[in-house]
């Protein structure tokens, strides 16, 4: 089991405030602060012969890194700068199935995914109802995919509920179908142990903003690898390409692998920190996250039942991971207060989410829930 005393000491941020709010933007790690001044060292103090010295091979480690956190072979995982540019390349490179426009997608995915395909008015989407407003049964996918789906597209968490998907089911029911299936994991990468060949996904995107502390600008995706050499993204750029140094204009001739899903120079800061981010989590060890935050969410779910307040997330353990959701009539308010008490906390519309880094201690816990129940009764009173 990882010393979390002494893993905390990686997170100042941690002495600043009471942390509950991880599955938004995880804190920086020293390690990140490092890797961050490295960057601007390396790149004030070689020039540009530091792409090929530095920045070229971290690229490499950080596809690499990627497909270790994903359980995912070499060559399979790319680079993007947030999950909506890797939604959007996959939305026009994944090769769906021919004379099928229906694309499936759960009533409580993240926004994104469902503008990428609203965006395109060749498809037609269709949203599968939650019917507790907190999960959405994979039968509840299954029973809609029919001849016309092309593409089953959710998220592997809930943002809103923080209710984890069984995606290997929903992902055996689009294939049963002939569809293909896309996960967005971004609030389970970091906190959940993946592994996409057991899931059966055809692809998989998240980044390292979230549970994996590497800051904004460092996401990625995965496909599956027979499907690689079909994939011909729209959108794309020189460094999708075979050989980007062969300056080739009159032929497109994509990378053999996952790197085709990849477009233009890459923002290598934000990549420094990312890939200190993931590499502090692998060390720690996914599995030990997910059992720490289960242990602080089951504590979040007790004290909300004593006082009384309705949440919005399973109680199984096996169905959650990092996030639960209070009813509040003003979160925002309740955000706000929280703030200037120290405790960081996140509002979404009617309720107050809560996402403890895995290393806030017992006791900060136990303070940060007596200040959310006192300012969200209070917050009700005022009115
Ligand atoms: C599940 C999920 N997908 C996608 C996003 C958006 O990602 P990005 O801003 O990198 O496009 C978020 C952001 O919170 C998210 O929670």
């Amino acid at each position: 089991m990882p010393d979390w005393k002494a893993l905390r000491h990686e997170f100042p941020l941690l002495d600043r405030y009471i942390y509950l709010n991880a599955c938004s933007l995880g804190p920086l790690p020293r390690r990140g602060r490092a890797a961050l001044e490295r960057y601007a060292h390396d790149w004030d103090t070689k020039g540009t012969p530091v792409w090929f010295s530095d920045w070229l091979p971290l690229l490499e480690r950080l596809r690499t890194r990627v497909g270790g956190l994903l359980n995912a072979p070499q060559g399979s995982t790319a680079i993007a700068p947030s999950v909506s540019v890797a939604l959007t390349t996959l939305a026009s490179g994944l090769p769906l199935p021919a004379g099928r426009n229906k694309i499936l997608i759960g009533e409580l995915d993240f926004p994104t995914i469902g503008h990428q395909w609203l965006s395109r008015p060749e498809f037609e989407v269709e949203f599968v109802p939650s019917a507790d407003g907190v999960t959405i049964p994979p039968e509840a996918f299954a029973e809609r995919i029919d001849k016309r789906t092309a593409l089953v597209a959710t998220t592997h968490l809930f943002y809103t509920t923080g209710y984890l998907q069984d995606v290997r089911a929903i992902a055996d029911a689009a294939h049963a179908a002939g569809a293909l299936c896309l996960i967005d994991g971004y609030q389970t990468c970091g906190c959940v142990p993946i592994d996409v060949g057991a899931m059966d996904c055809d692809a998989f995107v998240g980044g390292c903003l979230k549970w994996l502390s590497g800051g904004p600008g460092t996401a990625f995706l995965y496909v599956r690898p027979d499907l690689i050499p079909s994939v011909r993204p729209h959108g794309t750029g020189w460094f999708a390409t075979r050989d980007p140094f062969s300056f080739t204009l009159e032929e497109l001739d994509f990378a053999d692998d996952a790197r085709r899903l990849e477009t233009g120079t890459w923002a290598m800061g934000c990549h420094y920190a990312g890939l200190a981010g993931l590499e502090l989590i692998l060390e720690v060890g996914v599995e030990h996250i997910q059992e720490r935050l289960r242990d602080l969410t089951d504590r979040i779910l007790e004290r909300c039942d004593e006082a009384g307040v309705k949440t919005f997330t399973p109680r199984d353990r096996n169905q959650r991971c990092g996030i639960v959701t209070l009813e509040s009539a003003h979160p925002e308010e309740v955000e706000h207060k929280l703030l200037t008490d120290g405790v960081i906390v996140d509002s979404r519309p009617g309720r107050v989410r809560l996402s403890p880094h895995w290393c806030v201690t017992e006791s900060e816990l136990e303070r940060g829930m007596d200040l959310v129940l006192q300012h969200l009764g209070a917050a009700t009173r005022a009115r």
